[in-house]
């Protein structure tokens, strides 16, 4: 049964009304404004309607009204005017602070009975209404923040794949190079510097991995400032001298920059690791203008890449057994390989000696 509360210093008000009322409601009595807000203070969640006198000791209905806008009750609480007079001065007032309706004295029991359910009905009809809206509100704010993020999301996505397709560019650049050196040397030379080349473009999942791993930011930014081997090639040779002829040419061209070069061919690896690398800034040309990208070029024999080939997936097979001896043996192997590769240069020039 819902709960009203009714306040008027009148004995006999109070005591009609609640006759009138009984039989629907649970009713809550205060005598004076003081008493009613008090009772507000501890019953207002469970209290549907307020029946409120005017003209009361201690503190008045207007009083009880003002309190009852400052703290916002009015809004969830209909307020009925119990009074005995039409001044419609007053209930113009009464209707501008916020109150539902009035009751008139003398009381006709189905007229109060009705004034109450209606103003109740539509009390509960708006509040249902605010919070369906109030709901509505935080679904559309939520949707809003998940289009937002998606967006970015999106963007971000969008500004990888470009820079992706910047480092793919920079690959076909270096390819195009290297083939028309190629061609040029079979010409003069009459045989090919290269056997292949291989490029690869670093997974999105590596290059997360390498940025955290050395703990860089996950940025674009970062991608191109940090990491120097995103677009990688590499370029496998006959011969030993071959590389370094090939790579002093590529050098050389004048819009390609060399950044860094490591010579594990004149200083291999402790392992046995042998490959000439070298970090190039090589421009493209986009619609926008050039760019420089940076690319990762490794050159290496036939045998050093069977050999680095090998050794690699050494490091990645993590339960393969007996490493030591397996290591000792690449490093043994990488030896003969150096050995083997410095014999085949030498039988190739006799070759050529003998051809001229
Ligand atoms: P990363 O962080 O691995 O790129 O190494 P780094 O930045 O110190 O550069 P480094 O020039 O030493 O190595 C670059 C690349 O050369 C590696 O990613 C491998 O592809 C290759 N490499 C270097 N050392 C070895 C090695 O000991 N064994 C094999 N199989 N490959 C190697
Ligand atoms: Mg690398």
């Amino acid at each position: 049964m819902e709960k009203i509360l009714v306040v008027d210093d009148a004995e006999l008000n109070r005591e009609l009304l609640y006759d009138i009322l009984k039989d629907d409601y649970m009713i809550e009595m205060a005598a004076d404004g003081a008493e009613a807000l008090e009772k507000l203070r501890k019953y207002r969640a469970e209290i549907s309607a307020l029946l409120l006198d005017l003209r009361m000791p201690k503190l008045d209905g207007f009083a009880v009204i003002e309190e009852m806008r400052q703290n916002d009750w009015i809004k969830h609480i209909p307020v009925l005017i119990i009074s005995s007079e039409h001044a419609i001065e007053i209930e113009n007032r009464c209707f501008h602070l916020g109150v539902s309706d009035f009751i008139h004295k003398p009381f006709e029991s189905s007229i109060v009975i009705n004034r109450v359910k209606n103003a109740i009905e539509l009390f509960a009809c708006k509040n249902q209404l605010e919070q369906t809206v109030a709901e509505q509100a935080m679904t559309l704010k939520k949707q809003d923040q998940i289009i937002q993020m998606q967006a970015e999301q999106l963007r971000d996505a969008r500004s990888f794949k470009h820079l992706m397709m910047e480092y793919s560019s920079a690959i076909l650049e270096v390819e195009t190079k290297l083939k028309v050196l190629n061609a040029e040397f079979s010409q003069v030379y009459n045989r090919n510097p290269f056997e292949a080349i291989k490029s690869r473009l670093k997974s999105p999942e590596s290059i997360y991995e390498k940025l955290e791993r050395k703990g860089y930011p996950i940025t674009l930014d970062s991608i191109r400032e940090n990491l120097a081997d995103v677009a990688g090639l590499r370029v496998i040779c006959s011969f030993p001298d071959d590389i370094y002829r090939l790579a002093e040419l590529f050098i050389k061209q004048d819009d390609i920059l060399l950044v860094r070069q490591k010579d594990y061919i004149k200083n291999p690896k402790l392992n046995g690791y042998r490959s000439l690398h070298l970090i190039l800034d090589v421009p493209i040309f986009l619609s926008n203008g050039k760019k420089y990208m940076k690319v990762e070029v490794q050159f290496r024999t036939i045998a050093m890449d069977f050999w680095a080939s090998l050794e690699h997936k050494l490091k990645y097979k993590k339960a393969v057994g007996n490493t030591d001896e397996i290591v000792r043996q690449l490093r043994m192997c990488a030896d003969s390989i150096e050995e083997l590769d410095q014999q085949m240069q030498e039988l190739r020039d006799q070759i050529d000696l003998s051809r001229e």
